[in-house]
């Protein structure tokens, strides 16, 4: 099971928080699993990107939506990566007519939305395989290495975001794979789609 792409939070019918993740890494990785042999099911937030060939494929919009899919479908899966960029925060209010400008401010209330990963590592099943994914601006290795012991996850696949060479949206992206087991396994810059094969054959040797 993969999940790609951002999720929406609307607070109005035409208004949303997000992020500016375009799902080219989740698809990646969907393409390449089914490639080596795996039945894929594909969970996506809202994404441009063609449907992948040959997977099973889910769409949602909001995190809500994301976690029901998830949870749904997690206990059929052997390895779940959950590269999407799951929004944490939706308004607490969704007002469901246009908003009208009225005055020069408005504040928005927030209230976190589920962590999928963190109650996937909650009920992770003997021999499920879990990958998270981190999106840092700073401090890349030991905020990747919390998560990956907070979400009881068996690899995180650690890249910077907000730069110019990768992260976000770009056809390309860097990334350190960590794992419980082994020391970091820092890859070059490279093409989504060969970082996907990266991280699945690290999967495949460290079963
Ligand atoms: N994730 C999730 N549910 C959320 C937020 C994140 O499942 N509500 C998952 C992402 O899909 C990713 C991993 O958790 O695989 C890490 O996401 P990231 O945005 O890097 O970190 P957060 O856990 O949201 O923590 P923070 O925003 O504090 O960095």
């Amino acid at each position: 099971m993969v999940t790609a792409g951002p999720t929406r939070e609307f607070f109005d019918p035409v208004r949303f928080l997000s992020n500016p993740s375009s799902g080219k890494m989740g698809y990646a990785l969907a393409e390449a699993a089914r490639k080596a042999g795996a039945r894929v099911t594909l969970i996506s937030g809202p994404a441009t990107l063609p449907r992948p060939k040959g997977t099973r494929y889910l769409l949602v919009t909001t995190a809500e939506e994301m976690y029901r899919a998830v949870m749904r479908e997690a206990r059929f899966a052997d390895i779940i990566l959950m590269a999407a960029a799951v929004c944490d925060w939706r308004p607490v209010r969704y007002i469901p007519r246009k908003v009208k400008k009225k005055g020069n401010r408005i504040s928005l209330r927030l209230v976190r939305t589920p962590d999928i990963l963190k109650e996937l590592g909650r009920r992770k099943k003997p021999g499920q395989i879990l990958v998270g994914f981190a999106a840092e601006t700073d401090h890349l290795i030991p905020n990747a290495l919390k998560k990956l012991k907070e979400k009881n996850l068996d690899l995180i696949v650690a890249n910077l975001v907000g730069r110019q060479d990768g992260g976000f949206a770009r056809d390309e992206n860097r990334a350190v794979l960590l794992s419980a087991k082994r020391p970091p396994f820092r890859l070059a810059q490279m093409s989504k789609r060969e970082l996907s094969s990266k991280i699945l054959n690290f999967i495949k040797a460290n079963r």
